[in-house]
């Protein structure tokens, strides 16, 4: 694939290791990847657009040829701005699968675009932002799900370092 990109969408709140484990790998099929930060109309987020995408750069800030963009309006016209090639997300399982099926062939038409889908790690697939929020919020350890500034994040809103 030449001068290709991929955008990576998710509500990302937060982001997980097992997300950025999917960017990395998305990295090695694309040149160029954007994170692209939205809301799902279907969750309500713990952490806003500006401190969901700050994290997200912060925990992919390693990844060259990553960056990270919020969204606000329509995913497919994002795309289409950014002229991307394909859309990129990850899949633990039929759940995920059940979710996503839709909004593929939404953006499909919207967009053109088809969704690629990397199937996530397994030693990963414990990892859901909802669970992580979870064992936070009751005071868990969850520096084996997120990246560092996450963790920082996550204990800062439920006072287990504060
Ligand atoms: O991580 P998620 O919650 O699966 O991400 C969903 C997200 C944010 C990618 C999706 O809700 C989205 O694309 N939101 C932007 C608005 C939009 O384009 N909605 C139509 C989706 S088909």
């Amino acid at each position: 694939m030449t001068a290709s990109l991929a955008i990576c969408p998710g509500s990302f709140d937060p982001i997980t290791l097992g997300h950025v484990d999917v960017i990395e790998r998305a990295r090695t099929l694309f040149e160029r990847v954007i994170v692209a930060v939205g809301y799902n109309a279907a969750k309500t987020s713990l952490f806003d657009l500006d401190m969901r995408v700050e994290l997200a750069r912060a925990s992919c800030h390693h990844i060259d040829g990553v960056s990270v963009e919020p969204v606000s309006g329509l995913l497919a016209d994002f795309c289409r701005q950014q002229e991307a090639n394909a859309i990129v997300k990850g899949l633990r399982g039929s759940a995920d699968f059940d979710d996503e099926l839709g909004m593929s062939l939404m953006n499909r038409k919207l967009s053109g675009l088809e969704t690629v889908f990397i199937m996530g790690e397994p030693s990963y697939n414990h990892i859901a932002s909802s669970l992580v929020k979870d064992v936070a919020r009751h005071g868990g350890d969850v520096s084996g799900f997120v990246p560092e500034p996450v963790a920082r994040a996550l204990d800062g809103v439920f006072g287990r370092r504060a």
